[in-house]
């Protein structure tokens, strides 16, 4: 574990930059690397606010914060971001190819004792690793969103992840004072084998004119204690990541119960995409907290 010290993570969108955000604030080297560098800039303005909101509520000091930004450095180029890395964590976008992409080369560029991990939300580990010499150093460390304040790293074993490896990072999360918790390698794993179906039901329930929205969403708000009903949740995440997580499962398992329900692939082919593209089932405004529903269900359209 002290053997890791420099850190890359690949993709600096909204789980990337906050896995950045954490692992600096724990002392860690972070190479933060994009394909873009007005993404990583926008990157690192979003991880200064976020541990603004973090100094205003007493969380962390203004010095913390400023040690923690110093430790972060950005990289558009794949060589010069990984070559020190003793662990590099991917979150680039949920697509099958560009993951297999990304680690082909993490393989070629990284030490030989590099770990590569995805924080992938439901792709199977062991088919990643298989396209590495190291399938064995290959390993899930999926994070939650918002990654600074979830509590939860789910590990996940792929088939061939050896357990000195499993154990250096259920270390490594506790370090970053997170709770791990070690799933097996099957599609969604454990956290989007449960939540994906209970959304992706939430939408089938608006398809299906059972209620609205803000019914549906009160409904597990205040009768399940969820933080976020699961539309508004499915906005936060993105409609797109559900829809590609369901499709994970519906593919992995063969089963016609993970169908993804067809409002939700209307609104991704519509670029309706939630909380990231303005509109989902909610409309958002920049600065506003408020929750409006939006006026495609609210029947003002
Ligand atoms: N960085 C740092 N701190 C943040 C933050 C961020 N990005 N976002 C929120 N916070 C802090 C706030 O400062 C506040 O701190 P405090 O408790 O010290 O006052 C606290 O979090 C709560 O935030 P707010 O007061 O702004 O708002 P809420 O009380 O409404 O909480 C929420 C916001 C934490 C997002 C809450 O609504 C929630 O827990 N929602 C559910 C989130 C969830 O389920 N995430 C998992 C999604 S699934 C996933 O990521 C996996 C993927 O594979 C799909």
């Amino acid at each position: 574990m002290s053997a890791i010290k420099n850190v890359t993570v690949i993709g600096s969108g909204t789980m990337g930059n906050g896995i950045c955000h954490v692992f600096a604030q724990h002392g860690f080297n972070v190479h933060m690397m994009d394909i873009r560098q007005e993404a990583l800039d926008k990157a690192l303005l979003t991880i200064g606010k976020n541990m603004d909101r973090q100094v205003s509520k007493g969380a962390i000091t203004q010095t913390s914060k400023d040690e923690a930004m110093a430790h972060i450095s950005t990289f558009t180029n794949m060589f010069d971001a990984v070559k020190d890395a003793d662990l590099v964590v991917e979150a680039a976008t949920e697509d099958i190819e560009l993951k297999i992409n990304i680690f082909k080369q993490l393989d070629e560029h990284c030490k030989p004792e590099c770990i590569l991990a995805s924080n992938t939300s439901s792709i199977s580990i062991t088919r990643i690793g298989s396209y590495t010499k190291r399938p064995g150093q290959v390993i899930g460390m999926h994070f939650f969103n918002p990654v600074p304040v979830m509590k939860l790293i789910e590990i996940i074993n792929g088939y061939g992840t050896r357990a000195e490896i499993t154990d250096i990072i259920f270390k490594l999360a506790e370090t970053l004072g997170k709770v791990p918790c070690v799933v097996n390698d099957y599609p969604g794993f454990i956290s989007n084998r449960i939540l994906m179906p209970m959304i992706n039901e939430a939408v089938l329930a608006l398809q299906e004119g059972v209620a609205g929205i803000n019914e549906i969403d009160s409904v597990m708000k205040l009768g399940m204690a969820h933080p976020m009903g699961p539309l508004q949740l499915a906005d936060f995440i993105g409609l797109d990541t559900c829809y590609s997580i369901m499709h994970v499962l519906h593919m992995g398992f063969g089963n016609q119960k993970y169908a993804p329900a067809t409002l939700l692939a209307n609104m991704v082919q519509a670029g309706y995409l939630g909380v990231k593209s303005g509109e989902g089932f909610y409309k958002y405004t920049p600065g506003s907290k408020d929750l409006v529903v939006s006026e495609r269900f609210s029947g003002k359209k």
